[in-house]
Protein backbone atom coordinates (compact mmCIF):
# COMPACT_ATOMS: atom_id res chain seq x y z
CA UNK A 1 0.00 0.00 0.00
CA UNK A 2 1.32 3.32 -1.04
CA UNK A 3 1.11 6.42 1.02
CA UNK A 4 -1.68 7.79 -1.51
CA UNK A 5 -3.88 4.71 -0.17
CA UNK A 6 -3.28 4.82 3.08
CA UNK A 7 -4.56 8.37 3.26
CA UNK A 8 -7.17 7.01 1.12
CA UNK A 9 -8.00 4.68 3.72
CA UNK A 10 -7.64 6.76 6.47
CA UNK A 11 -9.94 9.18 5.12
CA UNK A 12 -12.83 6.73 4.56
CA UNK A 13 -12.69 5.42 8.00
CA UNK A 14 -12.70 8.47 9.49
CA UNK A 15 -15.52 9.96 7.39
CA UNK A 16 -18.06 6.62 7.42
CA UNK A 17 -17.02 6.99 11.53
CA UNK A 18 -18.63 10.34 11.26
CA UNK A 19 -21.47 9.23 8.70
CA UNK A 20 -20.22 10.32 6.02
CA UNK A 21 -19.54 8.41 2.81
CA UNK A 22 -16.02 7.58 1.25
CA UNK A 23 -15.81 10.39 -1.09
CA UNK A 24 -12.91 11.70 -0.42
CA UNK A 25 -11.12 8.40 -0.26
CA UNK A 26 -12.39 7.37 -3.63
CA UNK A 27 -10.95 10.89 -4.42
CA UNK A 28 -7.38 10.06 -2.88
CA UNK A 29 -7.10 6.72 -4.54
CA UNK A 30 -8.41 7.47 -7.95
CA UNK A 31 -5.40 7.20 -10.20
CA UNK A 32 -7.23 7.84 -13.56
CA UNK A 33 -7.47 10.89 -16.20
CA UNK A 34 -10.66 13.32 -16.20
CA UNK A 35 -11.16 11.54 -19.26
CA UNK A 36 -10.79 7.72 -17.99
CA UNK A 37 -12.96 9.00 -15.55
CA UNK A 38 -15.56 11.03 -16.94
CA UNK A 39 -17.86 7.52 -17.16
CA UNK A 40 -16.61 5.76 -14.38
CA UNK A 41 -19.89 4.90 -12.74
CA UNK A 42 -18.26 3.20 -9.62
CA UNK A 43 -15.70 6.65 -8.90
CA UNK A 44 -18.78 9.04 -9.46
CA UNK A 45 -21.00 7.16 -7.31
CA UNK A 46 -18.58 7.73 -4.03
CA UNK A 47 -18.93 11.36 -5.25
CA UNK A 48 -23.04 11.69 -5.31
CA UNK A 49 -22.92 10.24 -1.78
CA UNK A 50 -21.12 13.20 -0.53
CA UNK A 51 -24.11 14.87 -1.43
CA UNK A 52 -27.07 14.65 0.66
CA UNK A 53 -29.50 15.32 -2.06
CA UNK A 54 -33.21 13.57 -2.48
CA UNK A 55 -33.22 10.80 -5.05
CA UNK A 56 -37.40 11.48 -5.41
CA UNK A 57 -36.33 14.04 -7.88
CA UNK A 58 -34.19 14.67 -10.24
CA UNK A 59 -32.90 17.37 -10.71
CA UNK A 60 -31.39 19.20 -13.76
CA UNK A 61 -31.24 22.12 -11.92
CA UNK A 62 -28.06 22.62 -10.75
CA UNK A 63 -27.02 26.16 -12.72
CA UNK A 64 -29.44 27.72 -11.00
CA UNK A 65 -28.04 27.03 -7.48
CA UNK A 66 -26.92 24.09 -6.11
CA UNK A 67 -27.00 21.80 -2.95
CA UNK A 68 -23.56 21.55 -0.82
CA UNK A 69 -21.68 18.34 -0.51
CA UNK A 70 -22.43 17.45 3.73
CA UNK A 71 -18.62 18.12 4.84
CA UNK A 72 -19.36 21.69 3.67
CA UNK A 73 -23.01 21.93 5.00
CA UNK A 74 -21.43 20.36 8.44
CA UNK A 75 -19.32 23.09 8.02
CA UNK A 76 -21.98 25.63 7.92
CA UNK A 77 -23.69 24.17 10.58
CA UNK A 78 -20.81 24.05 13.18
CA UNK A 79 -19.71 27.71 12.76
CA UNK A 80 -23.96 28.60 12.99
CA UNK A 81 -23.91 26.72 16.10
CA UNK A 82 -20.49 28.48 17.75
CA UNK A 83 -21.70 31.70 16.54
CA UNK A 84 -25.06 31.31 18.28
CA UNK A 85 -23.58 30.33 21.50
CA UNK A 86 -22.90 33.97 21.93
CA UNK A 87 -22.61 36.20 18.79
CA UNK A 88 -21.25 39.36 19.67
CA UNK A 89 -17.77 37.19 21.11
CA UNK A 90 -17.90 34.02 18.60
CA UNK A 91 -19.41 35.38 15.14
CA UNK A 92 -17.04 39.05 15.53
CA UNK A 93 -14.13 38.17 17.26
CA UNK A 94 -13.76 34.35 16.64
CA UNK A 95 -15.53 33.33 13.60
CA UNK A 96 -15.65 36.44 11.29
CA UNK A 97 -11.30 37.15 11.24
CA UNK A 98 -11.63 33.42 9.73
CA UNK A 99 -13.34 35.27 6.51
CA UNK A 100 -9.77 35.96 6.03
CA UNK A 101 -9.13 32.64 5.02
CA UNK A 102 -11.85 32.10 2.69
CA UNK A 103 -10.85 35.06 0.94
CA UNK A 104 -7.06 33.72 0.79
CA UNK A 105 -8.27 29.84 -0.80
CA UNK A 106 -10.57 32.16 -3.21
CA UNK A 107 -8.25 34.12 -4.30
CA UNK A 108 -5.46 31.49 -5.49
CA UNK A 109 -8.73 29.45 -6.63
CA UNK A 110 -9.11 32.39 -9.18
CA UNK A 111 -5.23 33.21 -9.65
CA UNK A 112 -5.32 36.83 -8.03
CA UNK A 113 -3.81 38.75 -4.92
CA UNK A 114 -6.79 38.47 -1.94
CA UNK A 115 -6.18 41.87 -1.45
CA UNK A 116 -8.34 42.27 -4.80
CA UNK A 117 -11.23 39.68 -3.75
CA UNK A 118 -13.97 40.76 -1.91
CA UNK A 119 -16.69 37.97 -0.55
CA UNK A 120 -20.54 38.72 -1.25
CA UNK A 121 -23.94 37.32 -0.76
CA UNK A 122 -23.99 36.22 -4.39
CA UNK A 123 -23.57 37.26 -8.09
CA UNK A 124 -26.26 39.71 -7.89
CA UNK A 125 -24.41 41.56 -5.24
CA UNK A 126 -21.08 42.15 -6.66
CA UNK A 127 -22.62 43.00 -10.08
CA UNK A 128 -24.10 45.77 -8.71
CA UNK A 129 -21.34 47.01 -6.49
CA UNK A 130 -19.67 47.38 -10.38
CA UNK A 131 -22.96 48.20 -11.98
CA UNK A 132 -23.91 51.64 -9.94
CA UNK A 133 -20.38 51.80 -9.23
CA UNK A 134 -19.30 54.59 -11.66
CA UNK A 135 -20.33 58.26 -11.70
CA UNK A 136 -22.64 58.24 -15.39
CA UNK A 137 -24.21 61.46 -16.97
CA UNK A 138 -27.58 61.63 -18.89
CA UNK A 139 -26.87 60.52 -22.19
CA UNK A 140 -23.73 58.30 -21.64
CA UNK A 141 -24.17 54.41 -22.98
CA UNK A 142 -23.54 51.28 -21.05
CA UNK A 143 -23.59 47.86 -23.90
CA UNK A 144 -24.38 44.26 -23.01
CA UNK A 145 -25.76 41.80 -25.23
CA UNK A 146 -29.43 40.54 -25.45
CA UNK A 147 -29.14 37.91 -23.76
CA UNK A 148 -27.30 38.94 -20.16
CA UNK A 149 -28.73 37.92 -17.05
CA UNK A 150 -32.64 39.84 -16.65
CA UNK A 151 -31.48 41.39 -13.11
CA UNK A 152 -28.48 42.76 -14.45
CA UNK A 153 -30.25 44.23 -17.92
CA UNK A 154 -32.90 45.50 -15.02
CA UNK A 155 -30.32 47.07 -12.92
CA UNK A 156 -28.92 49.16 -16.18
CA UNK A 157 -32.51 50.23 -16.86
CA UNK A 158 -33.04 51.40 -13.69
CA UNK A 159 -30.12 53.91 -13.82
CA UNK A 160 -31.97 54.26 -17.41
CA UNK A 161 -34.99 55.73 -15.39
CA UNK A 162 -33.20 57.70 -13.10
CA UNK A 163 -30.20 58.88 -14.40
CA UNK A 164 -31.13 58.67 -18.02
CA UNK A 165 -28.18 56.94 -18.90
CA UNK A 166 -28.69 54.65 -22.08
CA UNK A 167 -28.82 50.93 -22.29
CA UNK A 168 -27.40 49.29 -25.86
CA UNK A 169 -27.91 46.15 -26.64
CA UNK A 170 -27.12 43.57 -29.55
CA UNK A 171 -28.75 39.90 -30.35
CA UNK A 172 -26.55 37.11 -30.04
CA UNK A 173 -27.03 34.10 -32.21
CA UNK A 174 -29.00 31.03 -31.50
CA UNK A 175 -26.79 28.26 -30.82
CA UNK A 176 -23.91 30.60 -30.80
CA UNK A 177 -21.55 28.48 -33.14
CA UNK A 178 -19.09 30.97 -33.13
CA UNK A 179 -18.06 33.28 -30.36
CA UNK A 180 -15.68 35.75 -32.31
CA UNK A 181 -18.98 37.31 -33.60
CA UNK A 182 -19.60 38.68 -30.20
CA UNK A 183 -16.43 40.06 -29.18
CA UNK A 184 -16.94 42.05 -32.70
CA UNK A 185 -20.50 42.93 -31.41
CA UNK A 186 -19.34 44.72 -29.01
CA UNK A 187 -16.59 46.15 -30.72
CA UNK A 188 -19.70 47.25 -33.31
CA UNK A 189 -21.51 48.76 -30.74
CA UNK A 190 -18.94 50.90 -29.10
CA UNK A 191 -19.48 54.48 -29.83
CA UNK A 192 -17.84 57.59 -27.94
CA UNK A 193 -20.42 57.50 -25.41
CA UNK A 194 -20.03 54.11 -23.91
CA UNK A 195 -19.04 54.07 -20.83
CA UNK A 196 -19.35 50.84 -19.61
CA UNK A 197 -19.63 47.16 -20.68
CA UNK A 198 -21.17 44.11 -19.47
CA UNK A 199 -20.33 40.54 -20.62
CA UNK A 200 -21.33 36.86 -19.04
CA UNK A 201 -18.77 34.75 -19.01
CA UNK A 202 -21.73 32.30 -19.57
CA UNK A 203 -25.36 32.96 -21.33
CA UNK A 204 -27.63 31.57 -18.02
CA UNK A 205 -30.07 30.92 -21.29
CA UNK A 206 -27.73 28.45 -23.50
CA UNK A 207 -24.96 27.43 -20.96
CA UNK A 208 -22.92 29.33 -23.89
CA UNK A 209 -19.06 30.52 -22.81
CA UNK A 210 -18.02 34.15 -24.15
CA UNK A 211 -15.18 35.95 -25.21
CA UNK A 212 -14.53 37.57 -21.80
CA UNK A 213 -10.32 37.73 -22.62
CA UNK A 214 -11.50 39.35 -25.90
CA UNK A 215 -13.71 41.63 -24.79
CA UNK A 216 -11.94 42.92 -21.63
CA UNK A 217 -9.13 43.85 -23.93
CA UNK A 218 -11.55 45.92 -26.22
CA UNK A 219 -12.53 47.97 -23.21
CA UNK A 220 -8.94 48.19 -21.22
CA UNK A 221 -7.73 49.59 -25.24
CA UNK A 222 -10.38 52.29 -24.77
CA UNK A 223 -10.62 52.82 -21.12
CA UNK A 224 -13.77 51.58 -20.49
CA UNK A 225 -14.75 49.12 -17.49
CA UNK A 226 -15.37 46.05 -18.55
CA UNK A 227 -17.76 44.11 -15.96
CA UNK A 228 -18.13 40.25 -15.98
CA UNK A 229 -21.09 38.43 -14.85
CA UNK A 230 -18.97 35.12 -13.77
CA UNK A 231 -22.52 33.79 -12.33
CA UNK A 232 -22.08 30.38 -13.96
CA UNK A 233 -17.92 30.38 -14.81
CA UNK A 234 -16.64 29.93 -11.52
CA UNK A 235 -15.55 26.64 -10.76
CA UNK A 236 -17.95 25.56 -13.85
CA UNK A 237 -14.61 24.79 -15.67
CA UNK A 238 -10.99 25.27 -16.03
CA UNK A 239 -9.42 28.57 -15.92
CA UNK A 240 -7.92 31.37 -13.98
CA UNK A 241 -7.76 35.12 -14.01
CA UNK A 242 -4.76 35.24 -16.05
CA UNK A 243 -6.94 33.91 -19.20
CA UNK A 244 -9.81 36.38 -18.74
CA UNK A 245 -7.04 39.22 -17.85
CA UNK A 246 -10.41 41.32 -16.99
CA UNK A 247 -10.37 44.22 -14.46
CA UNK A 248 -14.41 43.22 -12.48
CA UNK A 249 -15.24 39.31 -12.07
CA UNK A 250 -18.77 38.56 -10.20
CA UNK A 251 -19.30 34.89 -9.51
CA UNK A 252 -21.70 33.26 -7.54
CA UNK A 253 -20.32 30.48 -5.20
CA UNK A 254 -23.67 28.33 -4.31
CA UNK A 255 -23.96 27.71 -8.28
CA UNK A 256 -20.48 25.42 -9.54
CA UNK A 257 -18.22 25.68 -5.88
CA UNK A 258 -21.42 24.20 -3.60
CA UNK A 259 -20.90 26.34 -1.32
CA UNK A 260 -23.63 27.45 0.99
CA UNK A 261 -26.43 29.54 -0.26
CA UNK A 262 -25.60 33.46 -0.18
CA UNK A 263 -22.26 33.24 -1.29
CA UNK A 264 -20.71 35.14 -3.79
CA UNK A 265 -17.04 37.04 -5.12
CA UNK A 266 -15.85 40.18 -6.27
CA UNK A 267 -12.71 40.65 -8.36
CA UNK A 268 -11.37 44.07 -8.74
CA UNK A 269 -7.66 44.47 -9.60
CA UNK A 270 -6.16 46.39 -6.96
CA UNK A 271 -5.27 49.62 -8.83
CA UNK A 272 -9.34 49.79 -10.05
CA UNK A 273 -10.33 49.32 -6.59
CA UNK A 274 -10.12 53.19 -5.68
CA UNK A 275 -11.99 54.39 -8.38
CA UNK A 276 -15.32 51.98 -7.50
CA UNK A 277 -17.75 53.08 -4.94
CA UNK A 278 -19.42 50.17 -2.97
CA UNK A 279 -23.03 50.07 -3.34
CA UNK A 280 -23.40 50.29 0.97
CA UNK A 281 -21.24 53.37 2.14
CA UNK A 282 -17.26 52.76 3.70
CA UNK A 283 -15.03 55.27 5.71
CA UNK A 284 -13.08 57.06 2.95
CA UNK A 285 -10.29 55.32 5.15
CA UNK A 286 -10.95 52.27 3.39
CA UNK A 287 -11.15 53.91 -0.54
CA UNK A 288 -8.20 51.75 -1.81
CA UNK A 289 -8.90 48.17 0.24
CA UNK A 290 -10.98 45.77 -1.42
CA UNK A 291 -13.50 44.98 2.02
CA UNK A 292 -14.91 48.30 1.30
CA UNK A 293 -17.72 46.05 -0.82
CA UNK A 294 -18.37 44.33 2.49
CA UNK A 295 -19.45 46.75 4.75
CA UNK A 296 -22.86 45.38 4.79
CA UNK A 297 -23.99 45.66 8.09
CA UNK A 298 -24.63 42.38 10.88
CA UNK A 299 -24.46 39.41 8.85
CA UNK A 300 -23.58 35.83 9.57
CA UNK A 301 -20.13 34.86 9.90
CA UNK A 302 -20.66 30.98 9.26
CA UNK A 303 -22.02 31.10 5.30
CA UNK A 304 -18.19 32.55 3.88
CA UNK A 305 -16.15 30.57 6.51
CA UNK A 306 -17.90 27.12 4.55
CA UNK A 307 -16.52 28.22 1.36
CA UNK A 308 -12.94 27.05 2.08
CA UNK A 309 -14.54 23.48 2.82
CA UNK A 310 -16.41 23.66 -0.39
CA UNK A 311 -13.15 24.93 -1.90
CA UNK A 312 -11.29 22.06 -0.93
CA UNK A 313 -13.27 19.60 -2.41
CA UNK A 314 -13.38 20.72 -5.54
CA UNK A 315 -9.86 21.04 -5.41
CA UNK A 316 -9.77 17.32 -4.38
CA UNK A 317 -12.23 16.51 -6.74
CA UNK A 318 -10.19 18.54 -9.45
CA UNK A 319 -11.51 21.16 -12.22
CA UNK A 320 -10.48 18.94 -14.66
CA UNK A 321 -12.01 16.05 -13.48
CA UNK A 322 -15.33 17.68 -12.61
CA UNK A 323 -15.66 19.56 -16.31
CA UNK A 324 -14.98 16.53 -17.96
CA UNK A 325 -17.99 14.80 -15.74
CA UNK A 326 -20.26 17.87 -16.73
CA UNK A 327 -19.12 17.46 -20.34
CA UNK A 328 -19.90 13.57 -20.47
CA UNK A 329 -23.48 14.46 -18.94
CA UNK A 330 -24.30 16.97 -21.19
CA UNK A 331 -23.39 14.74 -24.52
CA UNK A 332 -24.94 12.02 -23.16
CA UNK A 333 -28.60 13.43 -23.32
CA UNK A 334 -27.91 16.15 -25.97
CA UNK A 335 -26.56 13.89 -28.82
CA UNK A 336 -29.43 11.23 -28.15
CA UNK A 337 -31.92 14.19 -27.96
CA UNK A 338 -30.46 16.00 -31.17
CA UNK A 339 -31.42 12.67 -33.10
CA UNK A 340 -35.09 13.07 -32.58
CA UNK A 341 -36.62 14.88 -35.37
CA UNK A 342 -38.58 17.88 -34.01
CA UNK A 343 -35.64 18.22 -31.17
CA UNK A 344 -32.50 21.16 -31.56
CA UNK A 345 -30.15 22.15 -29.94
CA UNK A 346 -30.08 25.61 -28.85
CA UNK A 347 -26.48 25.54 -27.78
CA UNK A 348 -23.29 24.56 -29.44
CA UNK A 349 -21.39 21.21 -27.88
CA UNK A 350 -18.02 22.46 -29.62
CA UNK A 351 -15.64 22.12 -27.41
CA UNK A 352 -14.73 26.03 -25.49
CA UNK A 353 -18.48 26.83 -25.98
CA UNK A 354 -20.01 25.27 -23.52
CA UNK A 355 -19.84 22.79 -20.64
CA UNK A 356 -22.53 21.55 -18.60
CA UNK A 357 -25.61 23.38 -19.33
CA UNK A 358 -27.43 22.97 -22.30
CA UNK A 359 -31.00 24.06 -23.55
CA UNK A 360 -32.98 22.36 -26.10
CA UNK A 361 -36.18 22.85 -27.98
CA UNK A 362 -38.98 20.41 -29.23
CA UNK A 363 -40.88 21.72 -32.06
CA UNK A 364 -44.35 22.51 -31.45
CA UNK A 365 -43.89 21.68 -28.18
CA UNK A 366 -43.91 25.09 -25.55
CA UNK A 367 -40.69 24.39 -23.72
CA UNK A 368 -43.18 25.26 -20.33
CA UNK A 369 -45.49 22.59 -20.93
CA UNK A 370 -42.52 19.94 -21.70
CA UNK A 371 -41.03 21.09 -17.91
CA UNK A 372 -44.52 19.89 -16.16
CA UNK A 373 -44.68 17.03 -17.81
CA UNK A 374 -41.07 16.05 -16.73
CA UNK A 375 -42.38 16.85 -13.17
CA UNK A 376 -45.53 15.66 -12.92
CA UNK A 377 -44.72 12.30 -14.60
CA UNK A 378 -41.29 11.75 -13.02
CA UNK A 379 -40.15 14.61 -10.52
CA UNK A 380 -37.33 15.67 -13.14
CA UNK A 381 -36.48 19.15 -12.76
CA UNK A 382 -35.26 21.38 -15.68
CA UNK A 383 -35.95 24.96 -16.58
CA UNK A 384 -38.16 26.36 -19.03
CA UNK A 385 -36.54 29.47 -20.36
CA UNK A 386 -38.49 31.80 -22.09
CA UNK A 387 -36.97 35.01 -23.60
CA UNK A 388 -37.33 36.70 -27.17
CA UNK A 389 -33.99 34.77 -28.15
CA UNK A 390 -34.84 31.73 -26.65
CA UNK A 391 -37.26 29.43 -26.09
CA UNK A 392 -36.53 25.95 -24.85
CA UNK A 393 -35.31 23.77 -21.79
CA UNK A 394 -32.36 24.24 -20.04
CA UNK A 395 -30.90 21.58 -18.61
CA UNK A 396 -27.83 21.58 -16.05
CA UNK A 397 -27.12 18.49 -14.14
CA UNK A 398 -23.65 18.14 -11.74
CA UNK A 399 -21.53 15.86 -10.03
CA UNK A 400 -24.38 14.26 -8.32
CA UNK A 401 -25.74 13.15 -10.64
CA UNK A 402 -26.40 9.40 -11.79
CA UNK A 403 -25.74 8.66 -15.41
CA UNK A 404 -29.10 6.11 -14.48
CA UNK A 405 -31.04 9.76 -14.33
CA UNK A 406 -29.64 11.53 -17.56
CA UNK A 407 -30.97 8.18 -19.01
CA UNK A 408 -34.48 8.42 -17.38
CA UNK A 409 -34.78 12.45 -18.50
CA UNK A 410 -34.17 11.20 -22.06
CA UNK A 411 -36.37 8.58 -21.89
CA UNK A 412 -39.25 10.73 -21.19
CA UNK A 413 -38.34 13.67 -22.83
CA UNK A 414 -38.17 10.52 -25.77
CA UNK A 415 -41.44 9.67 -25.08
CA UNK A 416 -43.02 12.73 -25.04
CA UNK A 417 -42.03 13.81 -28.31
CA UNK A 418 -43.06 10.80 -30.12
CA UNK A 419 -46.24 10.23 -27.93
CA UNK A 420 -47.34 13.53 -26.85
CA UNK A 421 -47.74 14.62 -23.09
CA UNK A 422 -49.46 11.45 -21.37
C1 LIG B 1 -25.75 34.94 -15.80
C2 LIG B 1 -26.22 35.19 -14.40
N1 LIG B 1 -25.87 36.33 -13.80
C3 LIG B 1 -26.24 36.62 -12.54
C4 LIG B 1 -27.00 35.73 -11.83
C5 LIG B 1 -27.41 36.09 -10.43
O1 LIG B 1 -26.89 35.15 -9.54
P1 LIG B 1 -27.34 35.22 -8.01
O2 LIG B 1 -28.82 35.00 -8.01
O3 LIG B 1 -26.58 34.13 -7.36
O4 LIG B 1 -27.00 36.56 -7.54
C6 LIG B 1 -27.41 34.53 -12.40
C7 LIG B 1 -28.25 33.58 -11.67
O5 LIG B 1 -28.71 32.59 -12.16
C8 LIG B 1 -27.00 34.26 -13.73
O6 LIG B 1 -27.35 33.12 -14.34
Amino acid sequence: MDRREFLGGAAAVTLSLKGFPDALAAIAGHKGSPQETKDNEHFWSQIQRAFTVDRSIVNLNSGGVSPSPAVVHDALKRHLDLSNSGPSYFMWRVLEPQRETARTRLARLFGADPEEIAITRNASEGLQICQFGFDLKPGDEVLCTDQDYGRMINTFKQRVRREGIVLKTFQVPVPCEDTAAIAAGYEKNLTPKTKMILVSHVINLTGTVLPVKEVAALGRARGIPVIVDGAHGFAHFPFTHKDLDCDYYATSLHKWLFAPVGNGMLYVRKSKIPGLWPLMAADEKQAADIRKFEEIGTHPAANALAISEAIAFHEGLGAERKAARLTFLRDRWATRLAKLDRVKLLTSLKPGLACGVATFAVDGLEAARLCDHLWDKRRIVVTPIDHPDVKGVRVSPSVWTQREEIDLFCDTVESAVRGGLK
